[in-house]
């Protein structure tokens, strides 16, 4: 039996090509074609700056950081996410405060967001779950009200809008991945957009040691560079090797993206008369990428979740459980032991991702929807 996969990354002969000549050049590590990646995304995302990090847990990281958050402050952010949205707080020894999402959308819902502010609260990280944007502007206006930075997880992101602008473009902190279950792929691979010149320069510098001076710096002088170093740093950078196939991926985005949201929109079209299905949906001024493609199972539909998702890949058709609650995990339950999330916990147990990827061939887009509709059809 042919098992349609869950998600397939899009690489062809030219990634290939351009991260062999990068191994041919000799020059592997962070360095040219790390740069060339960063002018392109910021340009694609309308954002002044744009830094390239190993991945989108550690650009994470390091913004909690250049936000100077630490032990004792609180970070509030979705638990309806995955877990690295919250271990990046961990990280630096503040504690995630958890807030309630939307049932439909799955993002942060920003009153419940609001209402867990205290003293102790730094920051909100929103995350842009499966690639809808969350309502950013409605969390700047409190985040200015309180006085608190805003973060964005758009590990999902890449080529998402929020009201006609990129994804990237909107607020200080902006944060990618390029893990292959995303839209684009450099295998592992983030990025962070900013508006701030000082934020970059520091972002910058924590990403390679807190050293001083960069490797192309002195690979380029014949004098003998000092290497301060100047802060406790991290190796969390990108290689030229992950950049260059970084760029043939973002020139193709939009088409990605574009391919992507016809998959979806037929989903929709053929499933959405199925009364015990909840289709996403994407109101004025949203506009994802369809990272993934979750529909919800209604709590009184005769087909539970589970039972869906057993019969899906009975027929080879691969299916994933919705977006994981952070609280529930074991490395996470002691903490928040008495912590009920009953909107976050029931979006999670009730919903899943059919397979979306490109190029999907029509045989199989056809193929899940007949087969979803027949075994609501069959009860
Ligand atoms: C919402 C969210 N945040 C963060 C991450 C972590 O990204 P990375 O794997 O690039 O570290 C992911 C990856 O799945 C994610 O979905």
């Amino acid at each position: 039996m042919n098992l349609i996969p869950i998600a397939k990354p899009y690489l062809t002969n030219a990634e290939a090509d351009e991260a062999s000549r990068v191994v041919l050049s000799g020059w592997v590590a962070q360095g040219p074609k790390v740069k060339e990646f960063e002018e392109k995304f910021a340009e694609y995302t309308g954002a002044r700056y744009a830094v390239a990090i190993s991945n989108c847990t550690a650009a994470l990281h390091l913004s909690m950081i250049v936000s100077e958050i630490g032990a004792g402050d609180e970070v509030i952010c979705p638990s309806m996410s995955y877990i690295a949205t919250a271990n990046s707080i961990r990280y630096t020894g503040a504690t995630p405060v958890f807030a309630e999402v939307d049932p439909v959308n799955f993002n942060l819902d920003p009153a419940d967001a609001e209402s867990k502010i205290t003293s102790r609260t730094k920051a909100i990280m929103i995350a842009h779950q499966i690639g809808m944007p969350a309502d950013i502007d409605a969390f700047k206006e409190i985040c200015a009200r309180h006085n608190i930075k805003l973060i964005e997880d758009a590990a999902c992101a890449s080529g998402s809008s929020y009201k006609g602008k990129k994804i990237g473009s909107h607020s200080e902190l902006v944060c990618f991945s390029f893990h292959p279950r995303k839209v684009i792929t450099t295998g592992e691979g983030g990025m962070i957009t900013t508006s701030n010149e000082k934020l970059r320069d520091r972002l910058k510098l924590l990403r390679q040691h807190a050293m001083a001076s960069s490797s192309i710096d002195r690979h380029n002088t014949s004098s003998a560079l000092s290497e301060d170093h100047v802060e406790l740093g991290y190796n969390y950078r990108m290689t030229d090797i992950q950049a260059a196939v970084g760029i043939v991926q973002l020139s193709r985005l939009d088409e990605i993206v574009m391919e992507r949201r016809n998959i979806a929109a037929n989903f929709i079209r053929n499933l959405s008369d199925i009364k015990w299905l909840m289709m996403p949906e994407e109101k004025e001024g949203f506009f994802t990428n369809y990272q993934s493609f979750a529909v919800r199972v209604h709590n009184d539909s005769p087909v539970s979740r589970d039972e869906l998702m057993l019969r899906l890949g009975e027929k080879g058709i691969s299916t994933r459980r919705g977006v994981m609650t952070a609280h529930r995990e074991t490395a996470y339950k002691d903490l928040y032991s008495k912590l009920s999330l009953p909107v976050s916990e029931s979006a999670s147990d009730n919903s899943l991702m059919l397979p979306i990827f490109v190029p999907m061939l029509k045989d199989d887009i056809g193929k899940i929807i007949e087969r979803v509709r027949g075994i609501f059809r069959e009860t």
